[in-house]
């Protein structure tokens, strides 16, 4: 069994990286879930309907969010029909949306969770409660249980790995933006990255038009934000689960460039 997941998908640059990249994944890795995290794929902030269809009709079959699944106001008339995007599970009780998917292909049963980390985020509820009960409930329906783990931290993100290790087949980082290079499967089965990375504008910082972020940083004057234009990069993983225990058994990241692919 395989999942690949695809970091955030940032802005129209994004999503055009998207459909550039991904009948080459498919047709190379015929992947058995194709999931993304799509918090900032309207222009850096949140998610509209039309997004989420365009989306699907390239061929991911569940969405991520994050801390950016307000800014759209749009979403809150369809986040809870939709039932392949789902928000951190750990947002406040009564929260529209879920935080847990489960997506069935012809092979077999994934169950998605989504969670936001608290370092240098809003105070959240514990993730690492939610995770317990979630990965728990989650397990009693399918062994193929994957996390994405929003946060902001390394250390936050390494202690959700570390915490579910054995029990989720796979924990992976989001929100970054800046992809990791420490996959890598925990002695208990578990395979782990602290960040994907992103889909979107490889010239920007972080997907944002970059000298608007770096006149922030250097005169810290309230700044305007803008996602940025250009060429794109593109980041994923590919994570092979074994079918006996649904534990990983090897992570792969993937880096695309428009000019070149870098890593494969
Ligand atoms: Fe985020």
């Amino acid at each position: 069994m395989r999942l690949l997941f695809i970091g955030d998908i940032v802005g129209s640059v994004g999503r055009k990286a998207l459909k550039a990249c991904l009948p080459g994944l498919k047709s190379k890795y015929n992947p058995t879930w194709i999931i993304a995290n799509g918090e900032n794929a309207a222009a850096g902030r949140g998610i509209t309907q039309a997004i989420t269809k365009e989306l699907y009709e390239m061929g991911v079959q569940g969405i991520t969010m994050g801390n950016h699944t307000w800014d759209q106001k749009e979403i809150f008339d369809f986040i809870d029909k939709e039932e392949r995007l789902i928000r951190p599970a750990n947002f406040p009780a009564g929260t529209p949306g879920r935080g847990i998917m489960y997506i069935k292909t012809k092979e077999a049963e994934l169950a998605v969770i989504n969670l936001q980390g608290r370092t240098f985020l809003p105070p959240l509820d514990c993730p690492f409660e939610k995770a317990s009960e979630l990965v728990a409930q989650a397990k009693k329906r399918t062994k193929y249980v994957f996390v994405d783990f929003h946060a902001e931290v390394t250390s936050e993100k390494l202690a959700m790995g570390w915490h579910l290790d054995g029990k989720a087949s796979a924990v992976v980082g989001t929100h970054t933006h800046v992809q990791t290079h420490d996959e890598r499967i925990f002695p208990q089965g578990t395979a782990y990255v602290t960040d994907v990375g992103m889909v979107g504008p490889r010239d920007g910082i972080l997907g944002m038009e970059r000298t608007a972020v770096m006149k922030k940083f250097m005169t810290q004057l309230p700044t305007r934000f803008v996602v940025d234009e250009g060429k794109w990069h593109f980041h994923a993983v590919v994570i092979d689960l074994d079918p006996a225990t649904g534990l990983g058994r090897k992570i792969q990241l993937i880096r695309k460039d428009e000019d070149a692919v870098m890593f494969e």
